[in-house]
């Protein structure tokens, strides 16, 4: 550990998970590292769990406010969920146990732009932090941090934080050293100057991330891997969504919108992200950029086959196969991927300067072209807006995707009125699902209706939608984006009440099957 730990004032301070985990006190606003399941710290938040469950036994419990780059794992958020220790979280999680106390009201979430999330803290919109618990993968001599397989916050969480615990992490390659680009030219209005980074592959930064050693409160040692959740193989509503994707970018190149080389590439994390990049490696495409906030295993098989070139990111968030293929072969992706602070990775100036294609997951769109990210139902919640607003609001072509169903048909992802908004009509580009691809550029909302009601819908949903429309049309109080108010949300009742969207009666399909509360749908139109 002591060629992690070079710094000779750290060794004073390094001490077990416990006594550092002691240091927390009841009602503190802690900000943590980890973005996507990596870099996150692994061992205090757990003794912090432990402490708190033990206190809650004892009679009295306390809880702490929690902020992180992004999503975490069972270590951090899955722990402290599971103790109850948190009565805030922001700005993203996708943690079971966490989601349940979330939607159950026990936790406050603030879901929230993560390019926001540094300009609010230093503002002080989420008041003084107390403490920051942050991951690296060393500590140099003269006491600046090697990062670790994440950025996200932590340049913002060690400048804030009155004080902070070093979690020093053996188990990340020694070789990150150098892979990281950390930028500490932003401020606030009206001292704000352009960034200057004008291509992907551009340095504007340091390698290193900085702390004043006098903020260092404890220095703790681990040797853990990262979540690193391992990628279903691409399903066959995956695969569809990418052949329309890669359809829609070769009729582009056709009409001289887009270049052989695309545009940078931004794909949001999930399965369907990862299908399409299998997708784009068939595609007879090499030399393409990505600016992304991260990097999964799709990423990596197109770095190493040289479909991209190189990949700007915040974050890993890799299988234990890809770990695994990162460490052995870690000198040559080191001149090929950057990892920057978050405020970066999603900064709305760059993302509009370099053009990127942006490509992000949704839970449902509606016949206008407002997409849902984020709720079930319009009451629960998922995971959260993440970066997907960044991208989608600044990006040059801002792509939407989904199967056309969830549960086993028993939802449809296209609906009357979104039950939520994350990215209005305004934003959306494109929407896509295994159906078809609907390009809505340049066209208004009577247009747009149609379009996503022909191409994109499911097949069982689809006389459901134009009968809703066509009845809009006739009845509705305006006529330039038609609804049937009463109706436009009746959809997400019959689920929260039935557990389908679908009204079988009207168009005579089988009734809903008595052991599964799903109805039992035909095999050939199932879509996912
Ligand atoms: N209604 C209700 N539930 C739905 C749904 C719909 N229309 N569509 C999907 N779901 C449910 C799925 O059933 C699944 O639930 P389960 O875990 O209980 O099975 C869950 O949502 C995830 O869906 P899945 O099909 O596995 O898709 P995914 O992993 O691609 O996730 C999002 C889709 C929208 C949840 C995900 O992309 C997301 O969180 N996006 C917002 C953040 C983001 O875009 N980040 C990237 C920015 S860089």
């Amino acid at each position: 550990m002591c060629d992690r730990i070079r710094n000779a004032g750290m060794h004073d301070r390094m001490m077990s998970a416990e006594q550092a985990a002691a240091l927390i006190k009841p009602g503190m606003t802690v900000a943590m590292s980890g973005f996507t399941g990596a870099g996150y710290p692994k061992a205090v938040p757990q003794a912090l769990a432990a402490r708190m469950e033990a206190a809650a036994a004892a009679g009295s419990p306390f809880r702490i406010k929690v902020l992180t780059g992004a999503s975490t794992a069972p270590e951090l958020d899955g722990a402290l969920a599971k103790a109850n220790g948190m009565e805030l979280r922001l700005p993203y999680q996708s943690d079971p146990a966490l989601r349940e106390r979330i939607n159950s009201g026990e936790i406050d979430y603030i879901d929230m732009h993560l390019s926001h999330v540094a300009q609010h803290t230093w503002s002080g919109y989420f008041g003084k932090i107390d403490l920051a618990v942050v991951e690296v993968a060393g500590i140099l001599e003269d006491g600046r941090l090697v990062p670790s397989s994440s950025v996200g916050n932590n340049k913002t969480w060690l400048e804030q934080a009155d004080q902070v615990i070093l979690e020093v992490n053996a188990f990340q390659p020694a070789g990150l050293e150098g892979m990281h680009d950390i930028y500490y030219g932003t401020a606030l209005p009206p001292e704000r100057k352009p960034i200057p980074l004008t291509a992907p592959d551009e340095r504007i930064g340091e390698a290193y991330l900085h702390v004043d050693p006098a903020k260092v409160v404890a220095v703790v040692t681990t040797d853990a891997p990262d979540r690193n959740s391992p990628f279903t193989a691409p399903d066959e509503a995956s695969r569809s969504i990418a052949v329309h994707l890669l359809d829609f970018f070769g009729h582009e190149i056709k009409r001289g919108r887009l270049g052989r080389n695309l545009l940078p590439l931004q794909s949001g994390v999930g399965n369907i992200a990862n299908a399409v990049l299998a997708a784009l490696s068939e595609g007879g495409y090499e030399g393409l950029t990505a600016y992304t906030e991260v990097i999964q295993d799709g990423m990596l098989d197109l770095i190493r086959t040289g479909v991209l070139k190189m990949a700007s990111a915040t974050s890993f968030s890799l299988s234990a196969a890809g770990v695994q293929e990162f460490k052995d072969n870690i000198d040559f992706y080191r001149t090929r991927i950057l990892l920057r602070t978050q405020e970066i990775s999603n900064h709305p100036e760059l993302i509009r300067r370099l053009g990127v294609l942006a490509m992000n997951g949704m839970i449902e769109a509606d016949i206008y072209g407002n997409v849902n990210s984020t709720h079930i139902a319009g009451s629960k919640v998922m995971n959260g807006i993440g970066g997907s607003g960044d991208f989608a609001r600044n990006g040059s072509i801002s792509i939407f995707m989904s199967p056309s169903t969830a549960k086993n048909g028993g939802l449809s992802s296209i609906v009357p009125m979104v039950s939520h908004v994350d990215h209005t009509e305004h934003d959306t580009m494109i929407i896509v699902t295994e159906q078809g691809l609907a390009d809505l550029r340049g066209l208004a909302p009577k247009q747009r209706a149609q379009l996503i009601i022909d191409r994109c819908a499911h097949p069982l949903y689809r006389p459901m939608l134009q009968d809703y429309y066509d009845r809009a049309r006739r009845e509705s109080y305006g006529q330039h984006s038609p609804h049937l108010l009463a109706e436009a949300l009746s959809w997400h009742d019959r689920f929260v009440e039935t557990g389908t969207m679908h009204t079988f009666p009207t168009i005579n399909q089988p009734s809903r099957s008595p052991d599964s509360g799903l109805p039992e749908l035909p095999g050939s139109l199932l879509g996912t």
